[in-house]
């Protein structure tokens, strides 16, 4: 039989990429708590209409790329390919609309069916942020600041630019999509399928398109900042203010109109040149409509979510996997000491192994090869004067101790970082 392969677009997570998205996961939990986001969860399918109307029945992630299916009581149920939408039918259906503002914080796996490449999967990973019943600014500011943060302290900040943009509100846009709409027929023919598809159903997404033709035509056409109410353009002025000032550095792109309908106001990604077209890591923005499209009150949000997988392939290496120490036994009438020794170490916290090779000398050299800093030696004559070989790997030096010694000795070598004299 042929073995068996995982579909198309999802990944196992082996040992090594997994310990770099867990990097990736807890620096942004870190940083989410500072601004006060606490974590939640939601289910990884709901009904379709969370997603469906929210998102744009003409959006691509809706038109052509939700998971969807009917359960066996006749539901159409959908895997979910975002968290935004999630967590405000959670806020709703919990019954917190009265106590707001709340803040949100969520991690997990995320559904789209997208043609895979290098940093975009059918399965990935998001994190996300929520900062739900706030119309201010200045909460746009701080969940800006919040992403700014966490990529600065993954380390990877330097090597992205924030993209920032305000797509007004309903008034704006309304006049915005008209200009557009009155301006783009003129070059139907010329505009890419997608775009000539888009013509009809949400023109303004044809500012966000990438395609070469599009992209001439674009530069003539009506721009969406041209068309701000003044309400609108405070709200984006206040926002810029307050990055300004807090010296995090933002770039204006007229174009950048995000792939989901929800969106008003404020709309950002921060987007890196290291992983070729896949380089927005990290995108959100306000989305002060989605609440009423959910059957919620009228609601003020914002918020980001950023791609896992993304961060994890643009952090650097980190180091592999080691161990402490090495319980080295050297007769099977040792093994039952030897193995209790081991689960006393790894009582103590110690990253503890016991080589399985078949003679003394293989089982050092596992010893070293997977990063034992110590070697406790232990066999039957050890046993019968109730001590240990501790063997430092680094020097080959080595001294018989009694275990209670070795264990004081082990703690101060390893946990303390002090350089080991076993002639002490
Ligand atoms: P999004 O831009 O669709 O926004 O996705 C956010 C991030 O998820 C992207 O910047 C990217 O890093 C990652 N991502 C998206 N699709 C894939 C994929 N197929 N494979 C790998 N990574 C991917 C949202 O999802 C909004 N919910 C963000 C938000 C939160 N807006 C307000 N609050």
């Amino acid at each position: 039989m042929k073995p068996m392969q995982p579909v198309r677009g999802t990944a196992d997570l082996m040992p090594r990429q997994k310990s770099q998205m867990n990097i990736v996961l807890e620096k942004a939990s870190l940083i989410a708590s500072r601004y006060g986001f606490q974590d939640m969860e939601t289910p990884i399918f709901e009904f379709t209409e969370v997603f469906s109307r929210p998102l744009g029945e003409s959006s691509d992630v809706v038109a052509k790329e939700t998971y969807s299916f009917e359960d066996r009581g006749g539901s159409s149920l959908t895997l979910r390919p975002e968290g935004t939408a999630s967590v405000m039918r959670a806020l709703i259906s919990n019954g917190l609309t009265q106590s707001l503002p709340q803040k949100f914080f969520y991690a997990g796996p995320m559904f789209r069916y997208e043609r895979p490449q290098k940093g975009r999967m059918r399965q990935f990973h998001q994190i996300g942020c929520e900062y739900i019943g706030s119309f201010n600014p200045l909460a746009d500011a701080e969940v800006i600041g919040c992403a700014a943060q966490f990529l600065s302290e993954l380390g990877v900040l330097h090597s992205c630019r924030l993209h920032l943009n305000s797509l007004g509100d309903g008034e704006s846009r309304d006049t915005d999509r008209a200009a557009l709409v009155a301006f783009l027929p003129h070059y139907k023919n010329e505009l890419s399928s997608d775009s000539q598809r888009r013509l009809n159903e949400n023109p303004l997404r044809i500012l966000d398109s990438k395609a070469d033709e599009d992209r001439e035509i674009l530069k003539n056409a009506p721009q969406l900042l041209a068309f701000l109410t003044t309400q609108a353009q405070q709200h984006f002025e206040q926002v810029t203010n307050a990055l300004d000032k807090a010296g995090i550095n933002w770039q204006l792109d007229i174009n950048l109109v995000r792939g989901l309908d929800y969106y008003s106001h404020t709309a950002f990604e921060f987007i890196t040149d290291e992983l070729g077209s896949q380089g927005t890591v990290l995108g959100g923005g306000r989305y002060d409509g989605l609440s009423a499209m959910l059957g919620g009150p009228d609601i003020g949000a914002v918020g980001f979510a950023a791609g896992v997988e993304r961060l994890a392939l643009l952090i650097e290496q980190k180091q592999e996997f080691t161990y402490d120490i090495a319980v080295v036994i050297t007769d099977d009438n040792a093994a039952s000491d030897g193995f209790a020794l081991a689960q006393n170490l790894r009582l103590q916290g110690l990253k503890t192994d016991i080589p399985m090779a078949p003679q003394l000398g293989k089982k050092l050299k596992r010893a070293s090869l997977i990063g034992c800093k110590l070697s406790f030696i232990i066999g039957e004559n050890e046993i019968k004067s109730d001590t240990i070989q501790v063997k430092v790997m680094t020097t080959g030096e080595q001294k018989q101790m009694e275990i209670s010694q070795a264990l004081s000795f082990a703690e101060k070598f390893l946990k303390h970082g002090l350089e080991g004299n076993l002639s002490e």
